[in-house]
């Protein structure tokens, strides 16, 4: 180890890099002042004495060089960088592109306002999609091998768990969780494998159920119309309830509106040309209530369940439902909502 040859290899060193590789072979690990200061262990106590005094003024030398010539390099390596950094003034600014609320955001909204004044109470934000069998099925009234379970196809998870195929799973988690008397809905995600203009293999449904001891048909169709009648947004809505079938009701209906749907544009009222479905409901069945431990001698209700996409299109004119999840600036921009025309937004997105 040479102090001279150190100095001078630091002083000549062209960028922070080489000083380092100088700094390591120097005073690293096994660098030749470490090394060096390593040996005193074998020197006698006199000798280490002396030797050791020379070899920490030598490093005190060498690390106040190093620091030197680092602030003197960096200093220069950040002139030059400033040189040749340059930054384009001239490129024009992103485009400041403002967000749209989502059709089916602003309908979910739109139910919950609408079903909040009947006085129903949303639960279940945290339900699961992928449901085990009794609440999908079973507990349904749609036992194994029963031919109702091919009408929702869908998607089986291992361990026998599926993506759920309607939100009437959430009638009897919510039984389960708080009991009757209960007056609720639940809006959220439903899977089957279907793929076309008018079905998509995830979409939304908005399920309501309403159980207490004098509850009747007639509250289910009067609750409904003024639904429908809100959610239009016209004084009249003539309606059929046409006999149906769902397991988990009876008795089950579809509730169909008279109107007439030209290029996407519905027209409600009794002199359209046709009945349009909207929904399913029903009384819930006896079995039902009796899988959650509820007595149907003592308690009885309605429930009912529809497609929030279908809702949507029909509402606001959309054909095709899967150009809803394409995520097209184009097409939200024409079907999208301003968050602020939207008063009082409860649901996903805060007014900004
Ligand atoms: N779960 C049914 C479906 O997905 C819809 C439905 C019908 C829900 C009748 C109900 C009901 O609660 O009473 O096709």
């Amino acid at each position: 180890m040479d102090k001279n040859e150190i100095l001078k290899r630091i002083e000549n060193s062209k960028s922070t890099s080489e000083l380092e590789t100088v700094n390591v072979d120097v005073l690293g690990k096994s660098g030749s002042l470490s090394l060096a200061l390593r040996e005193l262990g074998k020197m006698s106590p006199d000798e280490r004495k002396v030797r050791g005094a020379e070899l920490n003024l030598i490093k005190q030398e060498i690390i106040s060089a190093i620091e030197n010539k680092k602030s003197i390099l960096e200093l220069s390596e950040i002139n030059e960088k400033l040189k040749s950094d340059k930054i384009d003034i001239t490129l024009n600014k992103a485009e400041n592109i403002k967000g749209f609320v989502h059709p089916i955001t602003k309908v979910r909204e739109e139910l919950l306002q609408i079903f909040a004044t009947l006085g129903f109470r949303l639960v279940s934000a945290n339900d699961p999609d992928i449901e085990d069998d009794f609440h999908n099925f079973t507990a349904l009234n749609v036992p194994e091998f029963h031919p109702a379970r091919s009408m929702q196809d869908t998607f089986f998870v291992e361990g026998g768990n599926l993506l759920r195929t309607q939100t009437s799973s959430v009638q009897i988690r919510e039984m389960e969780r708080s009991g009757v008397p209960v007056k609720v809905i639940t809006m959220g995600r439903v899977y089957r494998s279907d793929w076309d203009a008018t079905h998509s293999p995830m979409f939304h449904q908005i399920e309501g159920l309403y159980i207490d001891k004098n509850i009747t048909m007639a509250h289910l169709k009067g609750c409904l119309i003024d639904f429908l009648k809100l959610f239009f947004e016209v004084d009249d809505v003539p309606t059929q309830f046409r006999p149906s079938y769902f397991p988990f009701t009876e008795p089950s209906a579809e509730m169909d509106i008279r109107c007439t749907l030209k290029d996407g544009e519905l027209k409600i009222g009794a002199n359209g040309n046709r009945w349009l479905e909207i929904l399913g409901c029903g009384m819930v069945h006896p079995n039902v209530l009796k899988s959650v431990g509820v007595n149907p001698d003592e308690y009885q209700g309605f429930a009912f369940g529809m497609g929030i996409e279908r809702l949507t299109m029909l509402k606001y004119g959309i054909s095709d439902i899967r150009k809803c999840y394409e995520a097209d600036t184009r097409w939200l921009s024409h079907y999208g909502f301003d968050a602020n025309d939207i008063p009082n937004m409860i649901t996903g997105l805060s007014k900004k």
